[in-house]
């Protein structure tokens, strides 16, 4: 990942619980997002077998619910398999890790194609595209509603003021760059990081998708995308969902991609 320099972890660095699932396997934190969470690749270098993501237990990350949603989501569209998820006890309190078996292709921020944004932009589009027009909404049986992110964030209920009408579609729930898998083509191959997953407006993705271009590839890219997407400019959602975007505690549009590398102070933690 860009800015992400690879750090191997011990097994002292993984809740207790995971080193069942790393034994014997290199571990490497490829990965730290805004909260402090870090994910490791689990495997020789370029043939990962799995990955680990632990963070911090809070509204946004809630492993059982990222199970539950990539069982359902698993028969639509490519997402990774779930190998086993827990909680662990931890010095700022519970931390809560989830495994799953590695998926095919890279991040779309992965240097290859971050350097390309000419093919890799347009591929993001067709793949939220692809995803939304993929998944049923009449079955799904997950909300990302502005009022259940309202709920869930404790945010102001002001926030739902001035909501446009609705055009429902099962949103991926962080539809930023690096959320995105694309295989040696530059073609879209995979989703990843569904834990919000749920019915919402299309807008409610597209507006973090647009934002998230600029800080992992530059300004001027949201035509291509919006293009490849298949839909007009829509200033007025766009605000509306990118506010409410940016008022949840966790809005980085992607930018864990500039993130500090993992830090060596993970201690150990009981399981
Ligand atoms: N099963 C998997 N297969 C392939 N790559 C994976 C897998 N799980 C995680 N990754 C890689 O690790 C990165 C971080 O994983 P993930 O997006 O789940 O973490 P996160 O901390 O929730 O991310 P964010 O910063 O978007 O909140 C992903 O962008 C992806 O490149
Ligand atoms: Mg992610």
């Amino acid at each position: 990942m860009p800015g992400v320099t690879a750090d191997v972890a011990t097994p002292e660095h993984l809740p207790a619980p995971v080193g069942r699932w790393a034994a014997g396997l290199p571990a490497e934190a490829v990965w730290r997002n805004e909260l402090g969470g870090v994910t490791y690749r689990l495997g020789p270098p370029g043939s990962p077998a799995r990955y680990v993501k632990v963070e911090d237990v809070g509204p946004e990350w809630d492993p059982a619910a990222v199970v539950a949603r990539l069982r359902w989501a698993h028969r639509y569209v490519p997402v990774p398999v779930p190998v086993a998820h827990g909680r662990a006890s931890g010095a700022a309190g519970p931390r809560a890790w989830l495994v799953t078996q590695a998926a095919a292709g890279e991040s779309a921020v992965a240097p290859r194609h971050a350097r390309r944004p000419g093919t890799t932009v347009p591929a993001l589009g067709r793949a939220l595209r692809a995803f939304h027009d993929a998944v049923p909404a009449r079955d799904c049986p997950f909300s990302w509603s502005v009022a259940d992110r309202i709920a869930r964030m404790g945010l102001d209920p002001a926030r739902a003021d001035g909501m446009p009408a609705l055009d429902p579609v099962v949103c991926h729930g962080d539809a930023c760059s690096p959320n995105f898998l694309l295989d040696d083509a530059g073609r879209p191959c995979g989703y990843v990081d569904l834990g919000a997953l749920g019915v919402a407006d299309r807008w409610a993705d597209l507006a973090p998708a647009l934002a998230s271009l600029q800080w992992n590839y530059g300004p001027g890219w949201e035509p291509a995308f919006l293009d490849a997407y298949g839909v007009d400019a829509d200033p007025g959602k766009r605000a509306f969902y990118w506010r409410l975007w940016d008022a949840e505690p966790t809005a980085d549009a992607g930018r864990a991609a500039q993130a500090a590398p993992a830090a060596s102070d993970e201690g150990a933690v009981p399981g």
